[in-house]
């Protein structure tokens, strides 16, 4: 079953490229036509939609985090991501044209589905974004937009989080298309571009033995931080969420931009910083900002850890390991530079001689508050 794997996890994070190109498949053609699996909200009512909120916990709330940042510059929406479970108690504003986006492997975490009834309750649509079919987020929800990322067995989530992403893609250019967005090459050009994300992340898996070796020499480590701006912040911390689950090593991931305002306290000599570096041909500014972070961090005796694009060459000083991950679109990079963190988080619980796939204390859902 593990596909001469040594886990579910090693193999669900081998599933990844496939699991990514069949939540894309058939899905939308080349003008970004959506076909949502189960649709009962009204193409008038998506077009008057002014706010959305994205309710999940754990990783499936990075994956919101991610969504966040793509739907508001395709769409300009303004999108709210939100832990479910704080959504529900704090009296949230919404409305009749409130989208919420529910975001569940699983589709039975309880914290979501009552997330779910109270926007329901206010007269707010849902849509679910979920992977089991049959599970009770989808059946209560106005629409379901499921990842077919097929069975996730490993406690930890990989392939599904990998999958959330592009369907919060699919929809984002959905939306962007039947409101009419002003750049309708940018979304036919992302599309083509999303295609190929497939391919892009089995290179990283054929690269991964780097990732390997350094994950096992860091065994008996006690504390990694991990670093990320923009869509690199929910990539840092959801490989700081993988290491801590899977390796029980304490592990925290913060925006690169924060550094100053706190957290470079804690670097000393030999603290383990991971960085995910943005692509040198984004937002200019924010690579060059992260790379100073990369250079801040190693003068106060940091080991740094990064994740860069292909031919990124500005890192190479500041680096002790580079891990390399094919260039692509920024508000694409995360099915990307997620990837190493995973490896990273599984190969060094394996080291540590622990079971990847029922870390302590967890359950693969999460069906009470
Ligand atoms: C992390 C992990 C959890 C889940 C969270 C939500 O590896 O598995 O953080 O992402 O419990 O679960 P679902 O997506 O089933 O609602």
């Amino acid at each position: 079953e593990k596909g001469g794997f040594g886990s579910f996890m090693d193999k669900e994070i081998h599933d990844q490229p496939k699991a990514v190109a069949d939540t894309l498949l058939g899905r939308l053609d080349e003008r970004g036509r959506l076909q949502l699996d189960d649709l009962r909200i009204d193409e008038a009512l998506l077009r008057s939609v002014d706010k959305i909120i994205v309710v999940a916990c754990g990783t499936a709330a990075y994956a919101g985090h991610v969504a966040k940042y793509a739907i508001e510059h395709w769409c300009r929406i303004p999108v709210e991501v939100e832990l479910a479970h704080e959504f529900r108690y704090r009296d949230p504003i919404v409305t009749p044209r409130t989208l919420v986006v529910a975001v569940s492997q699983s589709g039975e975490t309880m914290d979501t589905l009552m997330a779910v009834r109270h926007a329901r309750e206010q007269g707010a649509k849902v849509v679910a974004i979920v992977n089991t079919h049959g599970s009770t987020i989808p059946r209560e929800s106005d629409a379901v937009l499921y990842t077919h990322a097929g069975p996730e067995i490993a406690v930890a989530s990989t392939k599904a989080f990998l999958s959330q992403i592009t369907a919060a893609y699919v929809l984002g250019l959905y939306l962007a298309q039947l409101r009419g967005n002003k750049f309708p090459d940018e979304i036919r050009q992302t599309l083509a571009e999303l295609r190929e994300m497939p391919a892009k992340i089995q290179i990283i898996l054929d690269r991964a033995q780097k990732v390997r070796d350094v994950a096992r020499s860091m065994a008996d480590e006690k504390s990694v931080l991990f670093l990320g701006r923009h869509v690199g912040y929910p990539v840092a911390m959801e490989g700081a969420l993988k290491l801590k689950e899977l390796a029980y090593i304490h592990a925290e991931g913060f925006a690169a931009g924060e550094l100053k305002h706190g957290p470079i306290a804690l670097i000393d000599e030999g603290q383990a910083v991971i960085v995910v570096v943005p692509s040198p041909k984004g937002r200019d500014s924010l690579h060059s900002k992260v790379v100073s972070n990369i250079q801040e961090v190693r003068a106060r005796g940091a080991r740094t850890l990064v994740v860069a694009e292909d031919g990124d060459d500005d890192v190479v000083p500041f680096a002790d390991e580079v891990f390399r991950i094919p260039a692509s679109p920024t508000l694409l990079s995360p099915l990307l530079a997620v990837v190493p963190l995973q490896i990273f988080a599984c190969e060094l619980a394996t080291a540590k001689g622990l079971d990847v796939d029922q870390p302590r204390n967890l359950a693969k859902s999460v069906t009470v508050e």
